[in-house]
Parts: C-alpha cells; structure tokens; sequence
C-alpha cells in the first residue's frame, strides 16, 4: 500500500473519506475542498436526523460537485468530547469498510485538525479496515471482486507537521504487521505450517539488526526439552524453535527483553481430542507466536533502540499412534518433571520449555508470552480483553496503560496461591490440568504453571484466547484473525525506553 501526502490536490478517482464529528460546523476544514456543497449536503441530512455523526454512521454522496471526486464518503465520528483512540479507530474503520464496499483501489481521507494527535490511529485504522481476509482462498468473480476492493494507495489530504507524518507512517507499519499475523493466523494448517513460519522469519531476518536461530527438533532433544517435545510426538511434522534476535547498534541498554509466543498449528486436543464445535477454529492456535514474530518485524522497521528477542516453538498438538498419552511424564527444560493429565494442555507445556529458554539464555530484564491459551480466559473475559497475568506490580501498570492507549485492552487477572497448588503434580513435580476442581480458574491456573518455569524474572502472559480470532469483529477488524498484540506489545516496549 501506497501512501501520498498532499495539501493542495484532490484526487478525482477512487473514494473520498469524510470524517465528520457531533454538530461539526465545518470550518476546521481546509480551504481547497469545495465545501459549500457539501456543508449543504450534511445541514439537510443532519436536519432531517438522517445523519447525526453517530461513531461509525456512514453516508454515501454521489457526484455532487465537479470540484471534488465522484464517490464521497461522510463518516460519524460521535462526539469530539468522547474522542479516543478506540472511537477514532472505530469511526474510521467504519467509514473505510463503507468506502471498500463501493469497490475502490484508491482511498482518500480528509485529515482535518481534530485528527491530528491521532495520526498513529488514523493509518492503522485505514490499514486494518482494509484487510480482506477471503483475498487469499477465492477464485474467480470472487477474487476479481475482491482484487476491486484491495485499497493499493493512501491520500492523506491535509495539514500535518513532519511529525505526524511519522507517526502515520508508524501507523502503517503497525498495521501492515498486524495484517500479516491476521494472515498467517487464519491460515489453516496445510496452508501454514512449520515451514510456512520458518520462511517468514527467514524474511524477517533479512531486515538490518536482526538474526535468526532455528532449533531443530534434534537441538531440542539435546536441551532436554521434554515438554515441548512431548506435544510434538504425535506430529507428522518436527518441531522447531524459531528464535528472533533484534540488536540494534548502541542499544540505549544491554539487557535484552523477550517476547515468547504459543505456536500450535493446530490444536486437536491430541489423545483427549477436542469435540465438534469446539475444535474447527483450532488453527488459531498460533496466533502468539504470529503475534511475537510480526512484533519483532515492527521494532527492526521502527528501529527500536533496545535488544529484543522473539522466541516461537512451533509444532502441531495431534492425536495418533505416536501421540503423548494422558498420565505420560515429561522432563522440561528445566529438568521438573511434569504429568500430562490432559493433552489438550499442551500450551503451557510448549511454553514452559520456551520461556525457560528465554529466562537461561537470555538473561532478560523482563519476559512477556502471549498465548491462546485457555478456553476458561475467553468465557471469563469475553473478544475485547486479554487476560494480564504478571509476577510484577510494575509490569502490570505499563502493560495495563499500553492497552488502553492502543484499544487493545488487557485486564488483570489474578493468579491465587490455592489455586497455583493445585498444578502441583502427584507424583511428578507438577500436573499441566487440574482434576476435580478442574473447571474453575482455568486461565490463573494455566498461567501459573507457566510462572513455575520463568522463576524470579519479571514476566506477565497474555492470555489473548478471546480477543485473537472473533466472531464479532471491532469495525476495523474482520471475522476471524484480529491481529491482537502487536500494537499494545509495542507500545508497552516504545513506552519503556
Ligand atoms: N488452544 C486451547 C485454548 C483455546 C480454546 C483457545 C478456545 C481459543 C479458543 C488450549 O490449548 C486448550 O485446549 N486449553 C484447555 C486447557 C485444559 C485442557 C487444561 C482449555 O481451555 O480447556
Ligand atoms: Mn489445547
Ligand atoms: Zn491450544
């Protein structure tokens, strides 16, 4: 996608994108547009309550001045007192879904002042909005149609000072990575797999600073990680560790930071196989590890001033011959030995042995994993939050605010000691499911194991089960895969510096 700046020239074709708030008068506008008309336009609409700028209402005007382009379209952005990230995000994302549907390559915004200190949320929601999940999978008229519709350039019409270009360049970037994770998420499995994601972050490390490691199933075994290797037993396919390192040079601290991410390219449930209606969407179950990889893309092109490392075990969670059975013990990487009671906990296993790698080779200031990782997180919290898991008052503040300024909310979670005890194993060191009690508090419990595996590390986990792939999309989201992580993960790490 393209991206002109200009404050001087309208562009006759494609569609032009009017945001227009409650009881807006118009006269922030910009002079070139000829308003008069369409001032008239909104007065009558507004004037028969058609159109009030309720957040997200949209109008379609039609050649209703040789002056401006063919196709307008005026948006609600609600009330200017109201404005967040979340309603700037929601209004336009609202408004470039309506202009998709009039089948347009080009796209044209008005960047008028109220917009201005959202320039960040003004390109990501262009760029979100734009994404159109089925362009990958159809064929024929339907792909000719949605071809049609794929936004290929950006006119930014307005004032904005060099540092707002930035930031919507920023913007840009953010969200182009977040649509790669949508894509690689929705993804189904013979589409994207282990060699799918080692061919991304091959990519990836072609970007200056950044270097790859890919561990091998046979480096694995020779770490001893048993727990990671004991989901993949059941797989067809070898699991491997991708491992991405961004250093840039005179990094303002030496101390790395790790992002860990759950990569199961497919969760059956394995032995304790998921039913119908719960195991169809179950190539979601990478999305943290799309999430860490596309992040650490992100600080390479924004040129993060810190060393990052992004660390992603990937393998399928099968059922088989060859699979782990229920009571089968396991040796993590940290040599605890662990009793798989319930194969479909095969998250927090994968996880133990990446996050205490993380923690032994990296030595990091602090550790974040992210992780589709409980069914019991998606009913207590529902799609708009993410559950926030942390050992670290501190940590927990600033992942807290990163997601409230970014509209991708993260909520505190709490992690009860009595509920900790009950992953103590019976006679292993630890159990990765619960019995008896086994329904209640899954998420704290499953996030607790994995805190037995990080030690005294600063570390939080983002359960992001619900908000990760939905059934009922934010406007500038699309059913399915959501992208969720790479805006508020880097945030919190901008933050931080
Ligand atoms: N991948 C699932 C969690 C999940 C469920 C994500 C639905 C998104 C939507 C995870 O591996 C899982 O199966 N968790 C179990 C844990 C239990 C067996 C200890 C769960 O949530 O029931
Ligand atoms: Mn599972
Ligand atoms: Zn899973």
């Amino acid at each position: 996608m393209k991206i002109n700046y200009s404050e001087k020239f309208i562009k006759k074709d494609g569609v032009l994108l009017i945001p227009v708030f409650e009881g807006e008068t118009f006269k922030n506008f910009i002079s070139f547009l000829d308003l008069a008309i369409l001032k008239e336009h909104i007065a009558d609409l507004t004037a028969s309550k058609e159109f009030e700028a309720k957040n997200g209402q949209s109008i379609f005007l039609y050649k209703i001045s040789k002056n401006l382009p063919d196709k307008i379209i005026v948006v609600g952005m609600g009330a200017k007192k109201k404005m967040s990230v979340a309603t700037v995000m929601s209004g336009l994302g609202a408004g470039v879904k309506a202009s998709i549907a009039h089948g347009t390559q080009s796209l044209s915004i008005l960047f008028h002042d109220s917009l201005q200190e959202f320039s960040q949320s003004v390109s990501e929601s262009i760029v979100l909005a734009s994404y159109l999940p089925g362009i990958k999978y159809k064929t024929g008229e339907a792909l000719e149609k949605l071809v049609g519709q794929s936004i290929q350039e950006v006119n930014v019409f307005g004032e904005f000072s060099a540092e707002q270009k930035s930031s919507f360049e920023k913007g840009a970037i953010i969200a182009a990575a977040t649509n790669d994770v949508r894509d690689w998420v929705n993804a189904p499995p013979n589409y994207a797999h282990t060699s799918f994601f080692e061919a991304r972050a091959k990519e990836i490390a072609k970007l200056p600073c950044v270097s790859l490691k890919i561990l091998e199933k046979s480096k694995l075994e020779k770490m001893h990680m048993g727990a990671f290797l004991g989901v993949n037993k059941g797989s067809d396919v070898e699991a491997k560790m991708v491992v991405l390192e961004y250093s840039p040079k005179n990094p303002v601290n030496e101390t790395p930071l790790v992002l860990v991410g759950k990569g199961i390219l497919f969760d059956t449930g394995g032995v304790n196989l998921k039913p119908s209606g719960h195991i169809e969407d179950m190539q979601l179950d990478k999305a943290g590890a799309a999430t860490v990889m596309a992040t650490l893309r992100v600080l390479a092109l924004i040129k993060y001033p810190r060393k990052v490392v992004a660390i992603a075990p990937f393998t399928d969670n099968s059922i088989g011959p060859k699979a782990m059975r229920p009571s089968e013990i396991v040796t993590a990487y940290t040599g605890k030995t662990i009793e798989v009671l319930n194969t479909d906990g095969e998250g927090r296993l994968i996880l133990a042995d990446a996050v205490a790698y993380g923690v032994d080779v990296y030595k990091p200031e602090l550790l974040i994993d992210v992780a589709t990782l409980t069914g019991a997180c998606m009913i207590a919290l529902g799609e708009r939050h993410a559950g926030l898991f942390t050992n670290d008052e501190d940590l927990m503040e600033k992942l807290y605010k990163a997601g409230q300024d970014t509209d991708e909310i993260l909520w505190r979670m709490p992690i009860h000691q009595d509920d900790a005890d009950k992953m103590k194993g019976t006679i292993a060191d630890f159990r990765n499911s619960d019995t008896g009690t086994s329904r209640l508090a899954g998420a704290s419990k499953g996030a607790s194991f994995i805190r037995e595996f990080v030690g005294e590390t600063p570390w939080a986990h983002l359960d992001i089960a619900g908000p990760a792939y939905v059934a009922d999309p934010k406007k500038y989201e699309s059913k399915g895969a959501t992208g969720f992580g790479v805006r508020v993960i880097t945030r919190f790490l901008e933050d931080l510096v």
